[in-house]
């Protein structure tokens, strides 16, 4: 299948490219390189052989775009394009909304255009906002408490309203929880610009010397260690998960949400002594305030994505520090080495 990857040269649109090729599947990249590197592309030929289409193009571009999507013709999208900064977010929301949610509206009226009708979606656990039970599953209400998880929740309320315009058409909405971890071969990973704002980056960072020490944000939650509990998916299974929900999404219209995650929830201090087993460093760190915003505690229930794409993780917290090391000491300045 031909398959347009908005944000293809990102973190996860990257490694999903990888499980793309693997099937058999032809991919074109819409890209600005806003937050990613074109290095990208030649890691990735490498790993699959296949140096992939790229346009470098901004989703918000209507013209630009319209060329696209008529030169290229996809049978299907999957949507990775975004800004992603919770702190970001809240400095600077138009741009927020502007990337976020119209250039999801951009994206769907030059798919229609060119009778495209499949679309997989990255959101984000961030919609549900603060539990009102756990594990989350798909029917938690949606709250959510920053400018970020609004976009997120917005351009799903737009994607579900634009197929049920098209009857014909298909939008699997997929909720992430905590993206971690990177592809086995070293060669890709997550290359945050300036100081990671995520954990784990931030942890392989001081493993590697390039950062002192990690603050832990708060031991006083109410979690077994007092530290912050979240759902880490190694990238290679949510990649996986993009595969599966295509092959749903190409088969029957309408639009659907499936939570991506493990079930299984780890403290700060739990992923901080798996790491440093893994990468054989100790972990400098000092606990710090608690960061604003924070929530002790989520993990998600993934039974729905089991049952109906047929998909589940695979890969474990060792896996996620062994791989992650791996990048990291290996490209120890990223794709900027
Ligand atoms: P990323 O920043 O690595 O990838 C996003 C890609 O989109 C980048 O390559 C960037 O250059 C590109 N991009 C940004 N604005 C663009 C624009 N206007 N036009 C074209 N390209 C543009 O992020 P990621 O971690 O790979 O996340 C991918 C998607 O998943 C995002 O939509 C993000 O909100 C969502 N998501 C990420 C996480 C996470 O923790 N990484 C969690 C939940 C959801
Ligand atoms: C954050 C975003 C969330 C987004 C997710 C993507 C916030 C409030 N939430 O989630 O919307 O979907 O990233 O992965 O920003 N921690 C430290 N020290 C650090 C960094 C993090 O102790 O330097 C702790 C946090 O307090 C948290 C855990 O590590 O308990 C995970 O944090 P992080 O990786 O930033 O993810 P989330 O906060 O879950």
């Amino acid at each position: 299948m031909r398959v347009l990857v908005t944000g293809g040269a990102g973190y996860i649109g990257s490694h999903t490219i990888v499980e793309l090729v693997a099937k058999g599947h032809d991919v074109c990249i819409v890209d600005t390189f806003r937050n990613s590197s074109p290095e990208v592309l030649n890691r990735l030929e490498e790993i699959t052989g296949v140096r992939p289409l790229l346009h470098k193009v901004d989703v918000r571009d209507r013209a630009g775009m319209k060329t696209v999507m008529e030169s290229y013709k996809p049978e299907a999208v999957i949507h990775f394009a975004g800004l992603k900064a919770v702190g970001e977010s809240a400095e600077i929301p138009l741009e927020y909304y502007d990337v976020n949610v119209q250039g999801t509206v951009v994206l769907l009226e030059t798919m229609q255009a060119v009778g495209c009708k499949t679309v997989v979606f990255s959101s984000s656990a961030t919609v549900y906002g603060a539990p009102q039970y756990l594990p989350y599953d798909e029917a938690h209400p949606c709250a959510p408490s920053n400018v970020y998880g609004q976009t997120k929740h917005m351009a799903e309320q737009i994607l579900t309203d634009w197929q049920l315009a098209n009857p014909d058409s298909s939008v699997v909405l997929l909720r992430y929880f905590n993206p971690v971890g990177a592809h086995s071969s070293g060669r890709m990973g997550e290359d945050p610009d300036g100081p990671p704002n995520n954990l784990m980056p931030f942890v392989a960072q001081v493993a590697v010397g390039r950062r002192e020490k990690l603050a832990v944000f708060g031991d006083d939650y109410d979690t077994p260690d007092g530290t912050g509990v979240r759902d880490y998916i190694h990238v290679t299974d949510l990649a996986r998960a993009h595969i599966s929900a295509l092959d749903y999404g190409v088969k029957q219209a309408g639009t659907d949400v499936f939570n991506i995650g493990t079930g299984t929830g780890y403290s700060v201090l739990d992923m901080i002594k798996a790491f440093s087993k893994a990468s054989g460093r100790e972990i400098a760190y000092e606990v710090a305030p608690r960061r604003v915003g924070d929530l002790a505690s989520y993990y998600a229930n993934p039974a729905k994505a089991g049952t109906v794409l047929g998909w589940s993780a695979e890969r474990g917290i060792e896996d996620i520090c062994t791989s992650t090391w791996k990048w990291q000491s290996d490209n120890p300045r990223g794709y900027g080495a």
